[in-house]
């Protein structure tokens, strides 16, 4: 475990999105995500970027088993963490592949969702035509990605913290303010759109924030690459470690139908 400036561990992927999972915020906009999908005992549902099975175990609770989920990333660490969290589940199949390029047939499912997954890939209207293709038509499509332009937090100096969201927006997410387009790339992908939501998790505990939005380990990259002044940082993540902490973002979630 590597320790950063400020001490703080850098998490594990894997235990990394556990703890995303768990938080509370985290709960609420997966529940959510899940219900957009109106599953039912024996459909079949694509997960792309399903990461370590996050939510693999309640996709196949709720198409049971006589419906069928199949998970897809591409990082063998992830894939290797799914198929032991799944295996021996009936109907659970996780694939290696490219989201742009998923390993499944023409409308052979019945939904498929990418959860946090747009901002992370080369061409993320690859994904939504990709998820659009495996849908029969009338099916559903759900996507959910953050933007990360919306972080706000307090207390702390509002430039600061325009400076931190400019460095994780510029250096560290691929695209970080997806988010916002979530809703057109549905549309241009010949989706309709039935639902486009901005949840807004908020977070109240500084230890459990600095962990899932990276306050303290992206404010040193910031400071190491000249991005952020080293003694604003420190002030800043002064302020925010003390007590009546908030921070938000927007969360979007959109829900498409696949025409015909
Ligand atoms: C932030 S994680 C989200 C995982 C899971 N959906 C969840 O909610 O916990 C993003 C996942 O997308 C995967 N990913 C990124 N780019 C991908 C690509 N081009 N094809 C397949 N998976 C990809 C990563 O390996 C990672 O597992």
């Amino acid at each position: 475990m590597v320790q950063t400036m400020y001490g703080v561990p850098r998490p594990d992927p894997i235990g990394y999105l556990g703890q995303v999972a768990a938080t509370g915020p985290g709960r609420a906009y997966k529940t959510y995500a899940l219900a957009a999908l109106e599953l039912r005992p024996g459909l079949t549902v694509v997960d792309a970027g399903c990461g370590p099975g996050t939510d693999l175990g309640a996709l196949a609770d709720a198409v049971t088993g006589t419906g069928s989920v199949i998970g897809v990333d591409h990082d063998p660490v992830m894939l290797g963490e799914a198929r032991r969290r799944t295996a021996g589940r009936a109907g659970v199949e996780v694939r290696a592949g490219d989201a742009q390029a998923l390993p499944v047939a023409d409308d052979a499912a019945d939904r498929a969702r990418a959860d946090r997954v747009l901002m992370h890939v080369a061409e993320p209207a690859r994904v939504v035509a990709e998820l659009r293709r495996v849908v029969r038509p009338g099916g559903l499509v759900a996507l959910t990605e953050p933007d990360w332009d919306t972080l706000t937090v307090d207390p702390g100096e509002v430039e600061t913290g325009r400076a931190f969201n400019r460095f994780v927006c510029g250096s560290m997410v691929r695209h970080a303010t997806i988010g916002r387009r979530l809703a057109r790339l549905a549309a241009e992908a010949g989706l309709e759109v039935v639902a486009a939501r901005v949840l807004a998790p908020t977070l109240s505990d500084f230890a459990t924030a600095d962990q899932v939005l990276g306050l303290r380990r992206n404010a040193e990259r910031a400071v190491n690459t000249g991005e952020l002044d080293a003694e604003a940082a420190r002030s800043w993540l002064a302020g925010l470690a003390g007590p009546h902490f908030s921070a938000s973002f927007m969360l979007y979630a959109v829900t498409a139908r696949v025409p015909g």
